[in-house]
C-alpha cells in the first residue's frame, strides 16, 4: 500500500521490516520519482499553449518515447505547486525507502524500468501480473476447471459469454473502462457511432450510473443506443472480464488502461485500443502502443471518426499484425507465472525473504 508513507516512519521507530506494494504500473511509479528532476530540468510545468507531443527527457529508461501527453494526468495543471502532484511524489519518493517493494508485473513486461528503480531501493519483487500467478497456483492445488474468476467490486452478468459462445472466433471487440471510471454522454455517443459504423461486433460494459448526464439522461442514451445496435451488440452491467477476455471470441480490448485490466489483456494476449482516462492510464497505454506494440492509443481524442478507423486496424485491416505481437507477449507472461518463471520464483523468494527477517527478529 504505497500511500501510507506513516506507516513507514514507525516501521523504523520500532525496528521493523517494512515491504511497501504498490499496485500501480512501475513505469508510472518510476515517473512519479521523477518528477522533480522534470521540474528540475525545465520539462515542467507544461505552458498552456504548447505541443503535447513534447518528448520529455528527463526520466531514465523512458526518454525516447514519453510525451507531455503521457505524463500522469495531474502533471496537466499549469501550477507545479498543485498538491496532487506534490502529494504523489512525495509518497512515492518516500516508498523507496523501505526495505523491499513489491510490484505487479513481471521483469519480462517492465525490465528496463525495474533496473531503473532498483537504483533507489535494491530490493524490488517483482510477482505480476498476480491474477496469473494466482491462477497457476489455485490450478495447481484444485485443478484446472476450479472457477475463481470472481476478483471483482461489481456483481457480473455471465449472460454475455452465452452470447460470445455464439460469435466466430476473434470478432467480437470487448469495450470496458473499469470499475470506477465514468464516461460523458458525448464520449459515449461518439464511442457508441465509431464501434457501429465499424462494422465489427462489440460487447460494451456500461455501469449503472456510470455516464454524465442530466437527471438520468445519461441512462436513456444507453437504452437508446442499445435498442438500434441490438443485432450487432450485447451490453452488460458488469462483465467477467477474465473469462471474456480469455474467450475465443474476442479479438480486442476497448480499455482505459487500469493496470489491472491491461494485464488481463496482456495475459489472455488482446489487442488494446486505449482511451486512457487518469492516474497511471495515460503512461500505461503510452507503453501498450509505443513500447509493447500491442495495440493503438486514442488518448485526447473523442471522436467517431477515430473510433471507427482504430476498431477497423485493430480487428481487421492490421489484425494478424496485433494478434502476433499479442501472442508473443502473452506467451512470455504466462512463462514467468509458470513453475521456474521469474515472477513464480520471485513470490517463493520474498516468501523466504520474510521467514529469514521474521527469525533474525526472533534471536534479536
Ligand atoms: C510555451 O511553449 C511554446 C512552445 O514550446 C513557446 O513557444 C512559448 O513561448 C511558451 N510560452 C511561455 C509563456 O512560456
Ligand atoms: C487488481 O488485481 C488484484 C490482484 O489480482 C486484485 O487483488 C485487485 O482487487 C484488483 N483491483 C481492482 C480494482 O479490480
Ligand atoms: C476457435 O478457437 C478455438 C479455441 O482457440 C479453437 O479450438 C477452434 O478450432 C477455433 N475455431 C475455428 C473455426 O477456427
Amino acid at each position: 500500500m504505497g500511500f501510507l508513507s506513516l506507516v513507514l516512519d514507525f516501521a523504523k521507530e520500532l525496528g521493523i521490516p517494512i515491504i511497501i506494494f504498490r499496485t500501480s504500473s512501475p513505469r508510472s511509479f518510476w515517473v512519479s520519482y521523477s518528477i522533480p528532476d522534470i521540474i528540475q530540468a525545465g520539462e515542467l510545468p507544461i505552458n498552456g499553449s504548447e505541443d503535447m507531443d513534447r518528448l520529455i527527457t528527463t526520466v531514465p529508461g523512458m526518454e525516447t518515447y514519453l510525451r507531455c501527453r503521457d505524463l500522469p494526468t495531474f502533471c496537466r495543471k499549469l501550477d507545479i505547486e498543485d498538491s496532487i502532484m506534490k502529494l504523489v511524489v512525495k509518497q512515492t519518493r518516500k516508498s523507496l525507502q523501505a526495505d523491499a517493494l513489491i510490484l505487479n508485473t513481471a521483469e519480462e513486461l517492465d525490465g528496463p524500468i525495474l533496473s531503473q528503480i532498483r537504483t533507489k531501493c535494491p530490493r524490488v519483487y517483482a510477482v505480476g501480473p498476480l491474477h496469473a500467478q494466482l491462477n497457476t497456483r489455485l490450478n495447481a492445488k484444485h485443478g484446472e476447471s476450479y472457477d475463481h474468476f470472481s476478483n471483482t467490486l461489481w456483481e457480473v452478468d455471465k449472460s454475455c459469454i452465452f452470447w460470445l459462445n455464439k460469435q466466430p472466433n476473434r470478432s467480437v471487440i470487448y469495450v470496458s473502462f473499469g470499475s470506477i471510471t465514468s464516461t460523458s454522454r458525448e464520449q459515449l455517443v461518439e464511442l457508441w457511432y465509431g464501434l457501429l459504423n465499424s462494422k465489427t461486433k462489440f460487447l460494451l460494459v456500461v455501469r449503472p450510473n456510470s455516464v454524465i448526464g442530466k437527471d438520468g439522461e445519461g441512462e436513456d442514451v444507453v437504452m437508446e443506443l442499445m435498442e438500434k445496435s441490438k443485432d450487432r451488440s450485447y451490453i452488460v452491467n458488469w462483465a467477467p472480464q477474465e473469462a471474456v477476455l480469455n474467450h475465443p471470441a474476442v479479438g480486442g480490448f476497448f480499455t482505459h488502461n487500469g493496470w489491472n485490466s491491461t494485464l488481463e489483456s496482456i495475459v489472455a494476449g488482446v489487442p488494446m485500443i486505449c482511451w486512457p482516462y487518469f492516474a497511471d492510464q495515460h503512461v500505461n497505454s503510452r507503453v501498450v502502443s509505443e513500447v509493447w506494440k500491442i495495440g493503438l492509443d486514442m488518448k485526447d481524442v473523442c471522436d467517431r471518426k477515430i473510433v471507427e478507423k482504430m476498431v477497423n486496424d485493430v480487428m481487421v485491416d492490421r489484425k494478424e499484425e496485433f494478434a502476433k505481437s499479442a501472442y508473443e507477449m502473452a506467451k512470455v507472461t504466462n512463462q514467468c507465472v509458470n513453475v521456474g518463471g521469474s515472477s513464480y520464483s520471485n513470490l517463493d523468494c520474498l516468501v523466504e525473504d520474510i521467514r529469514i527477517m521474521s527469525l533474525k527478529k526472533l534471536t534479536k
